[in-house]
């Protein structure tokens, strides 16, 4: 197991400061995600691969209530630390499970969120599915991750590190539709021109983007977020 491929599952130690350093690291691409997301003060969110814990924190200032829920023993212990006062007034719980087989009952959530975690995940196909047992209908999935598939640079080299699955967002468009989501949009920000790509229904459109970029590595990255309805 080395350094970067404790990423997938973050185990001892090191996982819990790789854990920590992902909370902050990834500040800058999960603030652009959730800028794509309506968050209501009734929704019952669930963030998939929550890590660290600090979006489900992030969340949980304006949802009813946020589970999260992570196959790393170590990720459900930070998760519950950074959560801890949130826990004790019951508007965040945090349970261990994987995303193949949510520990949850059908119809459940208004909103489910995953950030940096799809490449991880076996079988998408299978675990779209799963994520869409457990959303209500006309719940929002929402998906996060610093790459659009462009096989660039820094990609190649996560790619070699880290022990992961990069996917374009017509592949995951098509693993989408596999599972008859409806309404998908994909927002792609394009870092050189300071612009955003938005493709829905067919059509695509570009906007200004004037997202203040935190970190100097972000200038290199293809941030994407896709949402789709059940
Ligand atoms: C790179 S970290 C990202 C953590 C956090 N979401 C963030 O944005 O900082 C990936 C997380 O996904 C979790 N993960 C990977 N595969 C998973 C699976 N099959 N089921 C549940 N969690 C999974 C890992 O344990 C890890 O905590």
């Amino acid at each position: 197991m080395g350094i970067f491929s404790n990423m997938r599952k973050p185990k001892g130690k090191l996982g819990n400061i790789q854990l920590k350093s992902m909370n902050k690291e990834h500040t800058p691409l999960a603030l652009w995600n959730l800028k794509h997301l309506d968050i209501k003060p009734d929704d019952i969110v669930l963030d998939v691969g929550c890590g660290g814990g600090i979006n489900i924190n992030r969340m949980a200032e304006k949802a009813k209530k946020v589970y999260g829920v992570d196959y790393s023993i170590e990720s459900v212990k930070l998760s519950r630390e950074v959560n801890r006062d949130l826990i004790g007034q019951g508007k965040v719980e945090v349970l261990e499970g994987d995303v193949q087989s949510l520990p949850f009952e059908d119809n459940t959530f208004d909103i489910i969120t995953a950030f940096e975690t799809v490449y991880f995940w076996p079988n998408i196909e299978k675990s779209f599915g799963e994520v869409k047992r457990v959303l209500k209908t006309g719940g929002t999935f929402m998906m996060g991750m610093e790459s659009n598939g462009s096989d660039n640079i820094p990609m190649k080299i996560s790619k070699k590190l880290i022990d992961m699955e990069v996917y374009s967002d017509d592949e995951l468009t098509g693993f989408l539709k596999a599972n008859d989501y409806s309404n998908i949009t994909v927002y792609l920000r394009d870092a050189k021109n300071r612009e955003e790509i938005i493709k829905a229904n067919g059509e695509v459109k570009r906007i200004k983007d004037d997202y203040d970029h935190a970190s100097f590595s972000d200038k290199f990255l293809e941030w994407m977020t896709i949402t789709a309805e059940k």
